[in-house]
């Protein structure tokens, strides 16, 4: 009898350990919405998002199943008309979940769900330059990423996805999820032919929409700002497409950040280039990914309110994520794994580790993250004494281009120091991914006056700052990037 009852509580405590019923709190509540950003660099600009009452009022977008995109001809046959008999099937359903597997397997839904729906056309896949992976299957197509049905019959492009931008091909073809993506791909001759024949028509909406995405008019007019996008610069600007790379709304079409890996976010504490979320909790992601799908371009920036709907391009207007299938994307991007790194730790490497050492970069990026999760104030900005109480500062600028961080919506006045984990599948980097390669981030002639970007730039001329590493005789260099490839 007494076995009969331990063996029945023992029985009880371990399905207990396997069920997971989380208590999910309210993601947009006043109090947090209040603190998970850092001031702007001008800070009456901060913006003051949507009050708690007006966000719940929004209705949560069901989740449906979403179908691949292939690239033109890869399509098994018959595939979209397949499409067509299929009925819609809604993926999230939060009754349905009793482990913690469970949740993550629905997170990845959320990731790969699409916000924003259009009908979808078969001849606008011609238009990509994005690379297949070995499946056939696009990382995204533009305009549009994976196929939705809601209604039978009735196929749907969804853009937007978490999915969309941050995807990976990886060099034997395989697509990894929450790597960097490779949103925007090189142009194609097709693209450059488009981006020269733009109409008047096209060039005012381009401008108009931009306005949106990036006008911040306590630091240009909106006229200036208008004037500056002439038919000549938005060639430029398409023409300078770089994989890795990407204006998001809030930041700037000339100083666009590199997109970062979310694979290891978890132990990172301040998000975006300009490290304008402190990430304390699964909360401050859940509020990233709702600012970011359109609710920050409806916030005021003292007074200026970029649009009154979510960003274009961003989520159906008057919808927002559910705070399950918040808390559930959390729990996947937490999940998320490196791939096996092909590079070994051999002598190479290990001569490389002690130069690491040596140079003070282990000071920065700190082992075992390889970031210290501090934040550096850019070149010619003051840090604010509050902000030395309650964050994580170090005095020291590394004297990267200010820009970003000092002249957009995002700016902060402080880059933060990222991790160096997974360098090895990454492209693009600098805040602004002006470096393609380590070798060219460890290379002084990038600091050359009339020096030549390999990675995204408008104008040519210096990647300036992080003087670090630049002067170390080849070999020992070699040594250096060997190590950080194995990171
Ligand atoms: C249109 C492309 C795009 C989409 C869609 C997108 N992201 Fe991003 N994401 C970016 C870019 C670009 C950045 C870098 C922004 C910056 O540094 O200012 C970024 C940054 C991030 C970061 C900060 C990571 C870090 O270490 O700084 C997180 C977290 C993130 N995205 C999560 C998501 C989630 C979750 C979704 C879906 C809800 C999503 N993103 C949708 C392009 C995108
Ligand atoms: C004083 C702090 C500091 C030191 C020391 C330092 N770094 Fe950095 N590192 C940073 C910051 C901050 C950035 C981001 C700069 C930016 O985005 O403009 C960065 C960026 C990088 C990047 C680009 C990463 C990316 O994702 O874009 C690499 C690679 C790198 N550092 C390697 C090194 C190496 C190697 C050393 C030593 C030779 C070193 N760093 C020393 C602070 C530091």
């Amino acid at each position: 009898m007494r076995h009969a009852i331990a063996l029945s509580i023992l029985l009880a405590a371990s399905t207990h350990a396997q069920s997971f019923r989380p208590e999910i709190p309210r993601f947009w509540n006043d109090h947090d919405v209040e603190s998970f950003e850092l001031p702007l660099a001008q800070r009456d600009r901060s913006p003051r998002h949507m009050s708690s009452a007006d966000y719940y009022a929004l209705t949560p977008r069901p989740i449906y199943r979403t179908y691949p995109v292939y690239a033109p001809g890869r399509a098994p046959a018959g595939y979209y008309e397949s499409l067509k008999a299929k009925e819609p099937e809604i993926l999230f359903d939060p009754a349905k979940l009793s482990t913690k597997q469970d949740w993550i397997a629905a997170g990845k839904f959320v990731f790969e769900s699409e916000p924003l729906l259009f009908p979808f056309k078969e001849d606008n896949i011609q238009f990509t330059s994005l690379r297949p992976g070995k499946d056939g299957i696009l990382p995204g197509f533009l305009p549009g990423n994976r196929i939705v049905i809601r209604k039978k019959g009735v196929l749907e492009a969804g853009i937007n996805s978490c999915a969309g931008c941050h995807t990976r091909i990886m060099p034997d073809g395989s697509q990894l999820q929450g790597a960097q993506g490779i949103v925007d791909p090189l142009p194609t001759e097709e693209d450059l032919q488009r981006a020269r024949n733009l109409t008047p028509e096209r060039i005012r909406r381009r401008q108009e929409t931009f306005w949106i995405l990036y006008g911040a008019p306590w630091i240009q007019p909106k006229e200036q700002f208008i004037a500056f996008y002439t038919k000549e610069v938005l060639y430029r600007l398409d023409a300078a497409d770089r994989p890795g790379v990407f204006a998001r709304q809030g930041t700037s079409q000339t100083h666009r950040p590199h997109v970062p890996s979310l694979i290891g976010i978890q132990d990172i504490k301040y998000l975006d280039a300009t490290g304008l979320v402190r990430h304390r909790s699964i909360g401050d992601l859940a509020r990233y990914a709702i600012t970011n799908q359109g609710l920050d371009t409806m916030a005021f920036y003292g007074d200026f309110q970029p649009s009154t709907q979510t960003t274009p391009f961003s989520s159906e207007p008057g919808t927002r994520y559910s705070d399950e299938q918040l808390y559930a994307l959390a729990l996947y991007l937490y999940s998320l794994q490196p791939p096996p790194n092909p590079n070994k730790f051999d002598a190479r490497a290990r001569r490389g580790q002690q130069i690491f050492q040596q140079q003070g970069c282990a000071g920065c990026h700190t082992p075992p993250l390889y970031t210290n999760n501090k934040i550096t104030p850019a070149l010619g900005f003051k840090i604010p004494a509050d902000l030395r109480q309650t964050d994580n500062i170090l005095d020291t600028s590394v004297a990267t281009d200010p820009t970003l961080t000092l002249k957009t919506r995002r700016g902060t006045g402080f880059y933060k120091v990222p991790s160096l984990r997974g360098v090895w599948y990454r492209n693009a980097f600098g805040h602004t991914g002006a470096a393609d390669s380590l070798e060219e981030w460890l290379d002084p002639a990038r600091l050359q006056p009339n020096y030549v970007p390999k990675g995204f730039h408008l104008d040519s001329g210096p990647i300036q700052g992080h003087p670090f590493g630049l002067n170390l005789k080849p070999a020992d260099k070699q040594a250096l990037i060997a190590f950080l490839k194995t990171l």
